[in-house]
C-alpha cells in the first residue's frame, strides 16, 4: 500500500518519531496496543497498553479501522481473529514467541489424539492453528479462575507452558496433563543472582509471573499475570521489589510508583536474556514504517480463524 499522502518516505530522526507516528495514527484511525514488555518509547506512545487478557479485550471492542499491535505475532494474531475485517499491523512479523514455537500444531494434533477425553485449554502464546484445536484460550491472568470452572469429572490438557500448567494446577487443585514448553526468558532467569539481591535487600518483596521455573516461583512472595504484578507494586505496603519478569514491565511500575524502588533479575550468567528478544524487534521506526506503509498486516486462512475464534470468545465469556 502507498505512503500516506504528505508523507516523504524517509523515515523521520527520532526527535520527530513521537509526532509523525501520532499524525500516522490519526490519519489511518488506527489503535496502538502495546504490551508491556515493549520498549518505552512504544509503551508511552501506545493508546492502551496491558497485558495479554486486557489487550485481547481491547483488539475485541475497539471500533479503530485498524490496530497496531505492539507485542509478539500470536497476540497480533489473536486481534485478527477478532476483527477479521479489520487491518491488523505487527511492526515486526519475526516477533514471535519461543512458547508458541515449542508447540508446532501438527505435534499437538498428534498429542490430543494421545487424550481423545481430555478438555484442552491452551494459554494464549501459541499459533491460531492450535488455537483451533483448543477448547479454551487462557492468559497467565485467568488461567487458574477458568480451569476451576471446568467440570470435575473432565481431565484436562494443558498446553503450551508446563511452569505455568503447574503453578495452575497447585492453584486450583485440578490435574493437568502438560505439554513440555516454556518460555526462553523466564527460563533464563539467574537463581543466584535472585538470592544475591535478597541478600542486599532482605526488606524487598520477590513478585514473579508464572511462567518462571518452579524453582524460582519457590522464592516469590507473589506471582501473577503483568497487570497483577503492576497492580501488586502499587497496593503492596512494600517499597523495594524485586521483579521476575521481562524487565518492560519496569517503565509502568517506575512510572506509577515513583516513590519505589525496583530491581530486574539478570539472566544466567550476567547475560541480557532476560530481555524478550521478540518483543524488543518492534522498534519506533518500524511502528512509523508499519503505519505509512500499512504492512507487514496479519492474513489468516478463513478455516483456522472461525475454528480459533470459539475457544477465544469462550474465554472472554467465562472471565468477564
Ligand atoms: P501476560 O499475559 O502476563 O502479559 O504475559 C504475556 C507474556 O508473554 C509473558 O511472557
Ligand atoms: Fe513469548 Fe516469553 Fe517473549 Fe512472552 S517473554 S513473548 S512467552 S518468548
Amino acid at each position: 500500500m502507498a505512503l500516506a499522502p504528505g508523507l516523504a518516505g524517509e523515515t523521520p530522526g527520532s526527535a520527530e518519531l513521537p509526532a509523525a507516528i501520532d499524525a500516522l495514527r490519526r490519519e489511518r484511525k488506527a489503535v496502538i496496543l502495546a504490551h508491556y514488555y515493549q520498549e518505552n518509547a512504544i509503551q508511552d506512545i501506545a493508546d492502551y497498553i496491558g497485558d495479554s487478557l486486557e489487550l485481547a479485550r481491547r483488539a475485541a471492542s475497539t471500533e479503530a479501522e485498524v490496530i497496531v499491535f505492539c507485542g509478539v505475532h500470536f497476540m497480533a494474531e489473536t486481534a485478527k481473529i477478532l476483527n477479521p475485517d479489520k487491518i491488523v499491523l505487527l511492526p515486526d512479523l519475526d516477533a514471535g514467541c519461543s512458547l508458541a514455537d515449542a508447540c508446532p500444531a501438527d505435534s499437538f494434533a498428534r498429542f490430543r489424539a494421545e487424550h481423545p477425553d481430555h478438555f484442552v485449554v491452551s494459554y494464549i502464546n501459541c499459533s491460531a492453528a492450535v488455537k483451533a484445536q483448543s477448547d479454551l484460550i487462557c492468559t497467565s491472568s485467568n488461567a487458574v479462575q477458568l480451569v476451576q470452572q471446568l467440570p470435575a469429572d473432565r481431565p484436562i490438557l494443558f498446553a503450551p507452558d508446563q511452569n505455568l500448567g503447574r503453578w495452575v494446577s497447585r492453584q486450583s487443585g485440578r490435574e493437568l496433563t502438560l505439554w513440555p514448553g516454556s518460555c526462553m526468558v523466564h527460563d533464563s532467569f539467574s537463581e543466584q543472582a535472585l538470592l544475591e539481591l535478597q541478600l542486599e535487600y532482605p526488606e524487598a518483596e520477590v513478585i514473579a509471573h508464572p511462567e518462571c521455573e518452579q524453582h524460582l516461583l519457590d522464592l516469590a512472595d507473589f506471582i501473577g499475570s503483568t497487570s497483577k504484578l503492576l497492580q501488586r507494586a502499587q497496593t503492596s505496603d512494600a517499597s523495594r521489589f524485586i521483579v521476575l519478569t521481562e524487565p518492560g514491565i519496569l517503565h509502568q511500575m517506575r512510572q506509577r510508583v515513583p516513590n519505589k524502588t525496583f530491581h530486574e533479575v539478570p539472566g544466567a550468567d550476567g547475560c541480557s536474556c532476560n530481555a524478550c528478544p521478540y518483543m524488543r524487534l518492534n522498534t519506533m521506526e518500524k511502528l512509523w514504517h508499519c503505519l505509512a506503509t500499512m504492512g507487514p498486516a496479519i492474513e489468516l486462512d478463513d478455516a483456522i480463524r472461525e475454528r480459533a475464534l470459539r475457544p477465544i470468545q469462550r474465554m472472554l465469556a467465562m472471565s468477564a
